[in-house]
């Protein structure tokens, strides 16, 4: 072993130099260990694996000579990514990240590992997993994020893990799971979502059907922690009837922002915001979307607040529009519950695709208002604001179309001054009835040509 080396009694400096020099190499060829991290040679597996072509390296060697199928051990190393691809050899089936601080897993975390079949990120403080972060494990068996903070899982995160068997998700902060999150592991057999706050209502009646109809085995740990006639009951002994959402809850307060209905365009951010009467601890705001539930990713983010002196919650909810939803319709649902039943609200979201020139609001003119600077943005932002105060009224396409437009590139000169000019016509903007908007539509297409 290299460690040899350092202690023979000498006390030459070209010595200490060789042995950087040494290192300095291993670490440079793609089969070294991380520096800190321990790594063994399973020689059974490279015979299995391989086949007979490497049966003759010197297994009694340095490190350097060694091939074949590696386990990696980094544990407890503080390390805050997972030093793929320069560091972890590729050809590890093995690979141990427990006990570091990977709060945030990355997309593409670990390309290049063709190899691996056994993951351990347990203990990471792990708070994030980026979607297709495991893309290019594509013969990962086995994956251990047990003992983290993950607070959702959803179907992005485990994009690529088509052979995976055994997911341990146990003692986390789940507390309930969307019926797509485990589409894509095709494999799984085994699964432990073991955790303090795991709600047994009908956001999980999904449950039975998929772990039956799979022949997934939900380990006997994975137990319920409400609602109060659930507590303890095992998950895989559920039936579909165990799992309800009770009786609505009453709620002194219960709001959620925008109320009404509302029109917005591709590359909005839109912002939502639910508000509740905490009425216990195990009160919990979901979003929903078309029937779905939501859950963080690249158009979505969601930030929860306590209230306790106002015994309040509230979540907020931050969606990015991206270019393919044009022309859908989104109900989404803020969704209240509790260990004593759950109570919903909800708001349309129609998404228009503004991106294409304006025609003018009126056909008789061929004239473009043009927006050249922040004071005539905000004089124009008054007669546009006159102009839809009774948007119920609107019934022509094109003037739907040139508001939208008009508040795009508005958004570009606003510096503090005018916002409540943009309230004001986003709120009336929202009367318009559906079919003219529908028609805005047609008509962006046919005008921008
Ligand atoms: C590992 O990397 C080396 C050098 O880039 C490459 O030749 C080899 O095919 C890779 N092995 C695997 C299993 O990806
Ligand atoms: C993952 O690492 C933790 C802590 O080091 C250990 O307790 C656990 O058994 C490991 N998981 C697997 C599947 O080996
Ligand atoms: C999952 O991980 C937890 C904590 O590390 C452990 O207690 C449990 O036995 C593991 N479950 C399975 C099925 O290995
Ligand atoms: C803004 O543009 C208008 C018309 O182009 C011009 O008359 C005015 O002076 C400009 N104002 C500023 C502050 O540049």
């Amino acid at each position: 072993m290299k460690n040899s080396l350092g202690s023979v009694n000498y006390s030459c400096n070209y010595l200490g130099l060789i042995v950087a020099f040494v290192m300095l190499w291993l670490s440079g060829t793609s089969t070294a260990c991380p520096s800190g991290c321990t790594c063994s040679v399973d020689q059974s597996r490279v015979e299995e694996s391989i086949g007979n072509s490497y049966l003759n390296y010197d297994n009694a060697g340095s490190s350097e000579d060694e091939r074949g199928l590696r386990e990696v051990y980094c544990i407890n190393k503080g390390l805050t990514s997972p030093l793929v691809p320069d560091t972890i050899p590729n050809d590890t089936y093995y690979l141990d990240l427990s006990e570091n601080n990977i709060v945030v897993l990355s997309t593409y975390s670990f390309q290049g590992l063709r190899l691996l079949q056994q993951l351990n990120l347990s203990g990471n403080g792990m708070e994030r997993i980026q979607s297709r972060a495991f893309v290019g494990l594509q013969t990962l068996e086995e994956l251990d994020l047990s003992r983290n903070n993950l607070g959702s899982v959803n179907n992005a995160m485990f994009e690529g893990l088509g052979f995976l068997k055994k997911l341990n998700l146990s003692h986390n902060s789940i507390s309930t799971i969307p019926a797509s999150a485990f589409e894509r592991l095709w494999s799984l057999e085994k699964i432990d979502f073991q955790s303090s706050v795991l709600r047994c209502n009908c956001d999980l009646k999904w449950i039975v059907k998929w772990e039956k109809n799979n022949n997934i085995r939900i380990m006997e740990n994975t137990v319920c922690q409400s609602p109060p006639t659930l507590i303890g009951h095992q998950v895989h002994k559920l039936k579909k009837g165990d799992l309800i959402c009770g009786h609505p809850i009453d709620l002194l307060t219960f709001t959620l922002s925008p109320s009404g209905d509302q029109i917005v365009f591709i590359g909005d951010t839109t912002p939502l915001a639910c508000q509740s009467t905490l009425v216990d601890d195990s009160l919990e705001i979901t979003w929903w979307k078309n029937g779905n539930l939501m859950v963080e990713g690249p158009d979505a983010i969601i930030t929860e607040s306590t209230q306790r002196q106002e015994g309040l919650k509230t979540s907020r909810l931050m969606l990015f529009i991206s270019p393919d939803s044009n022309n859908q319709l989104w109900n989404i649902e803020c969704k209240v519950s509790s260990s004593t039943g759950s109570e919903k609200k909800g708001v349309l979201l129609k998404i228009l695709d503004g991106s294409t020139l304006y025609c003018l609001p009126t056909s008789s003119s061929n004239k473009k208002m043009t927006i050249t600077n922040s004071s005539t943005a905000l004089s124009i932002a008054k007669k546009v604001e006159v102009a839809v105060s009774d948007a119920s009224s609107i019934n022509d396409a094109k003037a739907v179309l040139f508001v939208g437009r008009f508040m795009e590139k508005f958004i570009r000169y606003l510096h503090s001054r005018g916002g409540s000019s943009m309230m004001n016509i986003a709120s009336s903007m929202m009367e318009v009835s559906p079919d003219i908007l529908l028609e805005s539509q047609i008509e962006d297409k046919s005008c921008s040509k």
